[in-house]
């Protein structure tokens, strides 16, 4: 049976234990409601560690006012036993008192400078803050030796990157490819909002993505690829944050040839997706 753990006592307990065993800990944070994404995860860190754990905690300071914090999906006992079956050894489910012991509003923030201001930082101010926030506790919490992060998730890869080698944590970052639906749509949380239209309507994303590598591998210019993207998105009914063509390190593309990545952020009611796809040009 997979261990859930709430107290931070009992979880440094059972790490440690692991640690004087000479076993290497591999970690997996999510936000719970898990589905093939997160598992995939899974796998990876048990291929890279000898135990694994995941957390569990949504997390208020990554959410905005007016974002979907209190009606994110809370599904504990399906997590947990999707969690034994992937191969995790012990589920890290903090209350927010525990994460927060002076409270959200209180806590010691953390922020990453520059590649925080473009894209999802700039449509979610504060939102990546949260996130560093966040895991920096979930890190001196676990102390794992691995830490598997989502290519889904492409900016905060990227700002968890940065954090990691500026603070110099001790933690190998192993990313893992994104996990799609057979129709392309990237699994996420996130889906089970959309109303039966709009999950016809969701796998254009995806459809996007791959006509924008097409055109840029054809000569297009990024500016005119982008603007065909969001044509083809807003005439499936998506109101567009951003389809944006950038390098690896999300600034505008330099010269005619590189390693890029075309970012996609639509929502199609009040519900928000995220999407991306990595190319060669
Ligand atoms: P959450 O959205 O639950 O995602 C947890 C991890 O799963 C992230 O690293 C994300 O990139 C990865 N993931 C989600 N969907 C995926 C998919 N379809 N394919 C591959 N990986 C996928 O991201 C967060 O939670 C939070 O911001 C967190 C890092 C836990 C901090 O609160």
């Amino acid at each position: 049976m997979i261990e859930t753990v709430t107290g931070l006592a009992d979880l440094r307990k059972r790490v440690s234990q692991w640690k004087r065993e000479g076993l290497r800990v591999g970690f997996v944070p999510t936000m719970g409601n898990l589905h093939a994404g997160h598992f995939s995860l899974v796998a990876l860190a048990r291929r890279h560690a000898d135990r694994v754990v995941a957390s569990v905690f949504v997390n208020p300071t990554q959410f905005g006012p007016d974002e979907d914090f209190a009606r994110y999906p809370r599904t504990p006992e399906d997590d947990a036993a999707g969690l034994e079956a992937a191969g995790c050894d012990l589920m890290w489910m903090p209350s927010v008192d525990t994460m927060y012991p002076f409270g959200a509003d209180n806590a010691v923030r953390m922020r990453v400078p520059g590649i925080t201001d473009v894209l999802e930082g700039a449509h979610r101010p504060g939102h990546f803050d949260g996130v560093v926030t966040v895991v920096s506790r979930l890190f001196n919490q676990v102390q794992p030796d691995a830490a598997a992060f989502g290519r889904k998730d492409y900016q905060q890869l990227a700002v968890i990157r940065y954090f990691v080698r500026d603070l110099a944590f001790p933690v190998e970052l192993l990313p893992a490819d994104i996990v799609r639906e057979s129709d392309g749509l990237a699994m996420s949380s996130r889906n089970q909002y959309l109303a039966p239209d709009e999950r016809a309507a969701a796998p254009t994303i995806h459809r996007t993505l791959l006509a924008m590598r097409e055109a840029v591998q054809a000569g297009t210019s990024c500016a005119e690829v982008e603007a065909q993207a969001v044509a083809m998105l807003e005439a499936a009914g998506f109101a567009v944050d951003y389809a944006a063509v950038r390098d690896r390190q999300l600034a505008t593309p330099a010269g005619d040839t590189g390693e890029l990545v075309a970012l996609v952020a639509a929502r199609l009611g009040r519900t928000r997706l995220i999407d991306n796809l990595e190319f060669i040009r």
